[in-house]
C-alpha cells in the first residue's frame, strides 16, 4: 500500500481498501506520464463525494436504515458515468476506487464521459421485492441533487439490473416532472434501453479475449476457460466462450464452484443459476468443495468477473491460466500483478476487458437523446469495433513502451484525463 499519499481523513488510515490499489495503479503510471505528470494529483482525489442515508420502512413496519454513495471521480472529459452496486461489503474507498476506474476506462476507450459510481452497503437478498424498491427510489432521490442526463448517469453494476434502473428512472423523472430517460443507461429495451446492453459487457470481455489468444497463438476453440463470477458479466462471457467451442471447465460463484474437464454444459448452468440463484448444485459437474483450489484449475484463460482484490500475493502462484481478462473491476492487485507478470502471465486489465458495458450505455445515452433506436447488429458490430480499437491501442503502446497492457492501458486514459485537465485549465 503506498505511504507517501495524502490519504483523506475520512478514510481508514492503516487500510484504506481498493482506492489504494488504485492510487498504487497511478503511481505506477505517473513515470510515463511525461510533461502531464505534474498533473497527475487531481487523480488522486475525487472530485465530489456524497454520503447518503437511506432510511426504508420494512414490511413488518419497522424502519431500516442503510449507508448510501455516489462518488464523481472526475468530470474533466464530460459526465460522471458509472455503475451503482447493492452489496453488504460496499465501503467509501470501494465506490471511490471504482469511479477512478470508470474514469480510466471510460477515457482509455475514448467515450466522452468522466468516472463515477454509487453504492448502498446492503445485501439485497434479505429484502423483499417491495423493500428493494423504497430503497432504490429513495437512494436515487437523495442523490438526485448530482446525478442527472448531462451530469452523471447511473447504469447496473453487483446486484442491480433492468428493473433497478427502471425504479431509479422513474424516480428521477418524478421529481423532476417529466421523463428523463437518459438518466440512466442499462434499463429495459421498453423504457428507452439499448438493445444489446444486457450482454454488453460479457461480449465486449469475449471480443478482447479472442483478441489477446490471437496474440498469443492460441486458438479459442477448445481453449479451457474458468470464470469467477456467474452474474451479468460472468454468465454472458461463459455462452460465448461455450458458442465459440471453446471448454469453460470451472465456474465459481458466491455459494460455490464447480468444475468439469470436458467443459460444463453452459446453457444447463445458466438455467440452473437463473433457477436457484447460484452455480452450486448443480447436477452434471464435480464440486469443489474448497473455494480456494479455484485458482488453481488448469486452464488458459482465467476470467474474474465477480468482485475486486480477488488475485492476490496469496493465490498468484497457484494460477496456471496464460491469460487472465479481467471482467471485474480491481480483481487484481498490484503484488499479485507482479507475481504473474514475472510467470510470464498476459494480463487484460479491466479498463479495457470490461468496458465493453460502458461503451453500450453511451450508445444507450445517444439513442436516448436522439430517440432514434439502432439494431442490436448494429450495436454489436460498433461495440467489437471499438473494443479491438482500443485493445489494438493498448497493445501497440504496451509493447513500444516496454510495459504491462495495465500500464499501457492508464497511459491512454490518464494522458487523455490530464490533457482535458490542462486544455481547460484550471477553474477559477
Ligand atoms: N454489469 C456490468 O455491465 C459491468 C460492467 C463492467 C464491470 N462490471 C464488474 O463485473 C463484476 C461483476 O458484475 P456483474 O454485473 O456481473 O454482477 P452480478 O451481480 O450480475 O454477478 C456477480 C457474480 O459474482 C458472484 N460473486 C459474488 N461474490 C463472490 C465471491 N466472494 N466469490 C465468488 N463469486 C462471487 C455472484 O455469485 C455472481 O455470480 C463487478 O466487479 C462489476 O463491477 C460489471
Amino acid at each position: 500500500m503506498p505511504t507517501s499519499h495524502h490519504i483523506p481523513s475520512y478514510l481508514t488510515q492503516h487500510d484504506i481498501g481498493p482506492w489504494g490499489v488504485y492510487l498504487e495503479q497511478i503511481d505506477r503510471v505517473t513515470p510515463y506520464l511525461g510533461s502531464l505528470a505534474p498533473l497527475v494529483e487531481t487523480l488522486k482525489r475525487p472530485k465530489l463525494i456524497l454520503a447518503v442515508d437511506v432510511p426504508i420502512r420494512r414490511d413488518d413496519g419497522t424502519i431500516a436504515h442503510f449507508e448510501g454513495y455516489r462518488v464523481q471521480h472526475n468530470t474533466a472529459r464530460g459526465p460522471g458515468k458509472g455503475g451503482v452496486r447493492f452489496h453488504q461489503s460496499v465501503t467509501l474507498s470501494e465506490v471511490m476506487a471504482l469511479s477512478a476506474w470508470m474514469t480510466i476506462k471510460n477515457a482509455a476507450v475514448n467515450v466522452p464521459y468522466g468516472g463515477a459510481k454509487g453504492g448502498i452497503r446492503v445485501d439485497p437478498k434479505t429484502l423483499s421485492r417491495g423493500e428493494l424498491e423504497r430503497m432504490t427510489r429513495r437512494y436515487t432521490s437523495e442523490i438526485g441533487i448530482i446525478i442527472g442526463p448531462t451530469k452523471d448517469i447511473p447504469a447496473p453494476d453487483v446486484n442491480t439490473n433492468e428493473q433497478i434502473m427502471a425504479w431509479m428512472m422513474d424516480t428521477y423523472s418524478m421529481n423532476a416532472g417529466s421523463t428523463v430517460s437518459g438518466v440512466v443507461t442499462g434499463k429495459p429495451v421498453s423504457l428507452g434501453g439499448s438493445l444489446g446492453r444486457q450482454a454488453a459487457t460479457g461480449r465486449g470481455l469475449y471480443v478482447v479475449a479472442c483478441e489477446a489468444a490471437v496474440r498469443s497463438g492460441m486458438d479459442i476453440k477448445g481453449a479451457r476457460i474458468a470464470i469467477q463470477g456467474f452474474g451479468n458479466v460472468g454468465g454472458v462471457a461463459a455462452r460465448l466462450f461455450a458458442e465459440a467451442g471453446a471448454k469453460v471447465v470451472a465456474v465459481q460463484d458466491h455459494a460455490g464452484t464447480v468444475v468439469r474437464e470436458s467443459g460444463l454444459d453452459i446453457p444447463a448452468l445458466l438455467a440452473y443459476a437463473g433457477e436457484r440463484g447460484t452455480v452450486a448444485g448443480f447436477a452434471a459437474a464435480d464440486a469443489l468443495h474448497d473455494q480456494d483450489a479455484f485458482w488453481s484449475v488448469d486452464c488458459d484463460i482465467l476470467v474474474p468477473a465477480a468482485l475486486e482484490q480477488q488475485i492476490t500475493a496469496s493465490n498468484a502462484d497457484q494460477i496456471r491460466a496464460k491469460i487472465i481478462v479481467e471482467g471485474a473491476n480491481g480483481p487484481t492487485t498490484p503484488a499479485a500483478d507482479d507475481i504473474l507478470h514475472d510467470k510470464g502471465v498476459l494480463i487484460v486489465p479491466d479498463v479495457i476487458a470490461n468496458a465493453g458495458g460502458v461503451t453500450v450505455s453511451y450508445f444507450e445515452w445517444v439513442q436516448d437523446f436522439s430517440s432514434f433506436f439502432w439494431t442490436e447488429e448494429e450495436i454489436n458490430q460498433r461495440l467489437a469495433r471499438i473494443m479491438r480499437e482500443a485493445f489494438g491501442a493498448v497493445w501497440q503502446l504496451a509493447k513500444e513502451r516496454k510495459v504491462s497492457l495495465r500500464t499501457a492501458a492508464f497511459i491512454v486514459g490518464c494522458s487523455r484525463v490530464l490533457q482535458a485537465h490542462e486544455m481547460r485549465g484550471l477553474y477559477p
